[in-house]
Formats: C-alpha cells, sequence, structure tokens
C-alpha cells in the first residue's frame, strides 16, 4: 500500500505539472482526489490491515493528499498566470498606430435654417411646440373655418386615413394654432415647425412631404401693425438689415384680412431676373389676422382677445437661404451635396 500511495503521488503531481488548462487540471483533481479517484480507492482498503499498521498508512495517505492538493493550487495559479499573461499580450493596445478618423456628419441645411428661425422667435419670447403629423381633419380643417367644400380636403390633394376622412396626415401646420389655442393659458406666443403632407408629384420646387413653421400670437389689443412689424424683423434677421418686405392681400380660411408676405429678391434688389422670374420679389409666407370665428371654435372671446399667424414653407426659406436650385436636393441626401454647408 505504501508503494501505491508512493505511485499515486509521483503519477498524479507530475499530470498535475502536464496540464495545459484549467479544464484538465480539474480532470485530474477528480481522478486522483475525486470520490470515485485513485487515492480515495487506496483508502478503502484500509479495513484490510492490521491494527498497528493503520494510523502509519492513515497519516501517509493524508500527507499525499496534503501535498496533491498543495500542487494543485500551485499549478492552478501557474496556469491562470499564464492565461492573464496570454490576454494581456493579445489585448495589448498599441498606442503609436495612427487612429481611423471618425468622420463626423453636421447639421442639414435645412435644419440650419429651422434653426435660426427658432432662436429668431425664442429671442422674442416665443416657445417652440410640436405637433401630430397624424392628424384629425376637424384639427386640419373645421377647426380652421375650412368648411364642407373647400377643396383642400380633396381626395386628389390629401392624404387619409380612413373612408370617411377624419384621419389624415396634415396638409399644414395651422392645425397646431387650434391645438395651442385649446390647450394653453392666454396670451399664446407660439411657432410650431413640422413635417406636413400633400397629393403632389415631385419635381424642382414640390415634394409630398415638406416641412412648414406656424406661428401664432393671441393677446389682448393685437393688431395687424404687430404682425408687420414682427415679421419684418424676423425677415431681416434672416435675410440681412435693410431687407424690403411687401404685403399682399390673399385669401386663407382662418385669418381675416390674409396676406402674403414677399421679400425683395436678393439677385437683382428688386429689379427683376430668373431667380424672382422678373418678379423683383420672392412669396415668402402667408399670414393674416385670426379669424374670430377661429378664435370662438376654440374657446378664446374675439371681442377681447385679438392675434395674428402665419405659416412659412422651410424648403423654400432653406433653399432661398443657401441659393439652392432644386428641392430635391434637400431630400436626396447626397453626402457630396449636404458637405456644402
Ligand atoms: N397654412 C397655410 C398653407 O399651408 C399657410 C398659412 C397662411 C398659415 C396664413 C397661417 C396663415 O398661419 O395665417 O398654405
Amino acid at each position: 500500500m505504501k508503494e501505491q500511495l508512493a505511485k499515486i503521488k509521483a503519477d498524479a503531481l507530475s499530470a498535475f505539472e502536464r496540464a495545459s488548462d484549467a479544464a484538465a487540471l480539474d480532470a485530474l483533481r477528480v481522478k486522483y482526489l475525486g470520490k470515485k479517484g485513485e487515492l480515495t480507492g487506496v483508502l478503502k482498503m484500509m479495513g484490510k490491515l492490521s491494527p498497528e499498521e493503520r494510523p502509519v498508512m492513515g497519516q501517509l495517505a493524508n500527507d499525499v493528499r496534503a501535498a496533491l492538493e498543495g500542487a494543485l493550487d500551485a499549478c492552478s495559479e501557474k496556469l491562470e498566470a499564464a492565461a492573464l499573461e496570454l490576454r494581456l499580450k493579445s489585448e495589448a493596445v498599441d498606442v503609436t498606430i495612427p487612429g481611423k478618423p471618425v468622420s463626423l456628419g453636421h447639421r442639414h441645411p435645412m435644419y440650419i435654417a429651422l434653426d435660426e428661425i427658432k432662436d429668431i422667435f425664442i429671442g422674442m419670447g416665443f416657445e417652440v411646440l410640436e405637433g401630430p403629423e397624424v392628424e384629425l381633419a376637424v384639427y386640419n380643417f373645421d377647426k380652421l373655418n375650412a368648411g364642407e367644400n373647400h377643396p383642400s380636403r380633396d381626395w386628389s390633394d390629401t392624404f387619409y386615413f380612413d373612408t370617411n376622412s377624419r384621419v389624415m396626415l396634415r396638409s399644414q401646420t395651422s392645425p397646431m394654432q387650434v391645438r395651442a389655442m385649446e390647450t394653453r393659458p392666454l396670451p399664446i406666443r407660439v411657432i410650431a415647425p413640422g413635417r406636413v403632407y400633400r397629393k403632389d408629384e415631385v419635381d424642382a420646387t414640390h415634394s409630398p412631404m415638406f416641412h412648414q413653421v406656424e406661428g401664432l400670437v393671441i393677446d389682448k389689443g393685437v393688431t395687424m401693425a404687430d404682425l408687420k412689424g414682427t415679421l419684418n424683423t424676423v425677415v431681416e434677421q434672416l435675410y440681412g438689415a435693410g431687407t424690403k418686405t411687401r404685403f399682399r392681400p390673399h385669401h386663407f380660411p382662418f385669418t381675416e384680412p390674409s396676406c402674403e408676405m414677399d421679400v425683395q429678391c436678393h439677385k437683382c434688389g428688386g429689379v427683376g431676373c430668373p431667380t424672382c422670374k422678373g418678379e423683383g420679389w420672392i412669396e415668402l409666407l402667408g399670414a393674416g389676422m385670426v379669424h374670430p370665428r377661429v378664435l370662438e371654435m376654440a374657446g378664446i372671446d374675439s371681442e377681447v382677445y385679438t392675434g395674428w399667424a402665419f405659416g412659412i414653407g422651410l424648403e423654400r426659406t432653406a433653399l432661398r437661404r443657401f441659393k439652392i436650385a432644386d428641392m430635391r436636393l434637400i431630400f436626396e441626401n447626397d453626402v457630396r451635396f449636404l458637405e456644402q454647408f
């Protein structure tokens, strides 16, 4: 039995030394020290020994076990250290290798124009609102005083979701006027930028999806002079001091009186050129005094409060701001085009 124990010890120690990884070492632990292992096997035969031999062999067996356990610990530490060493080597970072440049994008020209517009209005005390692109026709038309037979309700112009023409993709940001009036305390001073949708074919100046910025002011004693003064200030900040504007009468169902505002052509200074199609003026936005009926439908007393509103097309503003000839370039997102701004 003594020889058996010595052999187990020698075999085990040399096997531990040769184990290549933690799993192999663990298998060896089971083989030699496990419940069904070789050392246990020998111990089971202790019963056959004489009472004098038993404690001697017992001591010897314990010594072997202790030696094996010690060797296991040492080998396992060695393996761990080697594994760590290997990982450190494989994950080493060579700080002298030149980095890969990360190409940074930048803001889209239309959003540059939008940010400028927002900044101007925020500077004048306006708040910026956002509203739903999937809108109820009640907000897009009815509460804006566009009657049952208003042409813009037509299926050929508008994207409806249902056959009853109740839910639609908003065709203008003007429903945000109503949403603001219904939910916000007076006085109101807001702009609401966002996407709008119409059944238009794509060409140099049209897209079925485009952006508008709506503006609304409601307070006591607000007049057309406030409208003109504010919008003139905005235009001077957008296009430079001294930029001339003109207001032409127009019709919108939700304003009375209504107007369109033109800016003098930046290219020719008003003489007439291809940019302004010989007009000398370029149409910029629609505006007007909020129709009393619209105020009343939103629960605002039109005898006490008045207001003005405007709606401006963002793509067109960006085209003019950056002298871009074709609106499709705004949506194509060709990096070579976008990088110019
Ligand atoms: N919603 C109009 C359109 O899409 C633009 C507009 C005109 C908005 C006059 C207004 C306004 O707020 O007062 O053509």
